[in-house]
Parts: structure tokens; C-alpha cells; sequence
């Protein structure tokens, strides 16, 4: 594991990679020329993603030569033996970039021996920053942020988000969807996910929980839920696992509830308005 010092190095590493991601995603911002799907309907692609991402990547090769890579668009570079693992988003959110919503981040976490130590979240569109490293707390702009102390679910306000293969599966998580904003003040779903586990740790969302997901989405957003006070599990509460896809992230007060409403969904079926 990584002392604090090393770690306050690597977040300042993470932070410049982030920065030169997040200045590509500027330049391109209206100005897009090729958007395109990459496998699944609606799963988009941009020469703002593949740009940013090289952005990142020279950076993170200057000082970090040795370690692994799992990138959104390049997949897992390195030779595998490092216990250093990046797992970089260059735009969480395409969705949103393609449509000029601003609401999209780069996203930049750190696995130290496969356990998340270190993230990076920012928007250079709004220009807000999050940082996070295990034990040095969490930051929105270099100022400390915390959980909200909601503690109960009608009083809450969550976050979730729908994966790309929702039309090809019955776990597609509109029953969850349902079921939450019947519960709570509401259900937002903004479209990225590094950002909407960034506002948990911010204290605006009290709840978040999705599936389907990449480690890329995730690895940051889960060291800034756990750093600003927050707890991250799978629905049932065991801990997260990577490539499970599963998160559910909360201010702590809640994450019981939130995990028994998530246990006590029947198994997915067919929905009769999709068919
Ligand atoms: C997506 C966003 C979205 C989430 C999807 C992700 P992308 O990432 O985070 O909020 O619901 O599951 O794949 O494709 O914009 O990087
Ligand atoms: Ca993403
Ligand atoms: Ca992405």
C-alpha cells in the first residue's frame, strides 16, 4: 500500500492528467466532427474521448512509466506486474458531451494491489475539481466536502444511471428506478457516473446505486464517497467488486435501507410496455 506522501504525489499526477484530459475536452467542446457508436445502439464515441484520453496517457507515461493502464478506449496497456493500476474514463458522460449537455468529467483512479486509493473527478466545463486519496480526505476545488447526514429515504435525494445493454436485458434497472422515486424526493439521472458518485461525496446526492459499469466509471468516484465519509458496497452491502459492475454508494445513513430496497427487488422480467 502506498504511503501518504507517495499518494499525495500520485494525486498531483492524477490532477495534471486530468487537467490536460479535461483541456481536450474543452477545445472540442461544439465543435465535434466525428461522433460514432461503438458496438451497442446509443454507446457513442467522440474525437474528444480518444483525444483526451491521449492527453491523459502522455501524461501518466512521463511519470509513471512503470504501471498498468485500464483506459475506456485503449483497454489494458502495461505489462500486468505492476501493483499499480489506472483506470482512466477520458469523458464520462459522451452521451451528454455529443448533445452539448455540460454535464460530463474526466475520470481518474488509482488501484494500489486492485483496491481503489486514489481518485480525481473534474469538469472542465464548470471547472470543479474533486480529489480524493485514502486517508488525505476529499476536496471539490481544494476545499474539504462531506457526505450529507440524510438519514432517511424519503427525505433523500439519489442518483442512478442505465447501461447501454438495457435493451437487450430484463436486469435493466427501471424497476429500481421506480421503486426509488416512489420512495424518495427523486431520482436524478444525469448521465455520468463518475459524477454522480462525485456529488455523494459532495453531499448533494445521498444515494447512488447502478449496474452495468466499468472500473473506469467507478475507481475514482468510490475513493471520494469513502473519503468524504461515505460507504460504497455491492446492493448487498458485501464489498464492491470491480468487475461486477454493481455499485451502491451512500452517505452511510442510508446504505442499509437502500441496500434492502435494492435485495428485495423481484428477479427482472420482461416489461410489458418494452415488448
Ligand atoms: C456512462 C455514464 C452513464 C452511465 C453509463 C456509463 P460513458 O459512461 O457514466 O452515466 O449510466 O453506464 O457507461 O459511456 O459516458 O463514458
Ligand atoms: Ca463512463
Ligand atoms: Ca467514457
Amino acid at each position: 500500500m502506498g504511503s501518504d506522501i507517495q499518494l499525495g504525489s500520485w494525486l498531483e499526477v492524477a490532477t495534471e492528467a486530468a487537467q490536460a484530459g479535461g483541456s481536450v475536452l474543452r477545445q472540442y467542446w461544439g465543435r465535434l466532427e466525428e461522433v460514432r457508436e461503438k458496438g451497442r445502439p446509443g454507446d457513442l464515441v467522440t474525437d474528444a474521448d480518444r483525444h483526451g484520453e491521449a492527453a491523459i496517457l502522455q501524461v501518466l507515461r512521463r511519470y509513471a512509466p512503470d504501471h498498468d493502464i485500464l483506459a475506456e478506449e485503449s483497454g489494458l496497456l502495461g505489462r500486468q506486474q505492476s501493483p499499480f493500476l489506472w483506470a482512466i474514463d477520458p469523458l464520462d458522460g459522451t452521451t451528454n458531451y455529443a448533445h452539448q449537455y455540460p454535464w460530463f468529467a474526466v475520470s481518474i483512479g488509482l488501484l494500489v494491489e486492485g483496491v481503489p486509493q486514489l481518485g480525481v473527478v473534474y469538469n472542465p466545463v464548470s471547472d470543479h475539481l474533486f480529489q480524493a486519496a485514502a486517508g488525505l480526505g476529499a476536496t471539490c476545488n481544494h476545499q474539504p466536502i462531506k457526505v450529507s447526514i440524510t438519514d432517511n429515504l424519503a427525505h433523500s435525494l439519489l442518483a442512478t444511471g442505465f447501461a447501454y445493454d438495457r435493451r437487450e436485458t430484463n436486469d435493466n434497472n427501471y424497476p429500481e428506478f421506480c421503486r426509488f422515486t416512489h420512495l424518495t424526493q427523486g431520482v436524478r439521472r444525469c448521465g455520468a457516473a463518475a459524477l454522480d458518485l462525485a456529488y455523494v461525496a459532495y453531499g448533494a446526492i445521498d444515494g447512488y446505486w447502478e449496474r452495468g459499469l466499468s472500473p473506469w466509471d467507478i475507481a475514482a468516484g468510490i475513493v471520494l464517497v469513502r473519503e468524504a465519509g461515505g460507504q460504497t458496497s455491492a446492493y448487498d452491502g458485501t464489498p464492491v467488486i470491480l468487475s461486477s459492475g454493481r455499485i451502491l454508494a451512500t452517505n452511510g445513513h442510508l446504505h442499509q435501507a437502500m441496500s434492502q430496497v435494492l435485495q428485495a427487488m423481484p428477479a427482472p422480467q420482461p416489461l410489458p410496455f418494452l415488448q
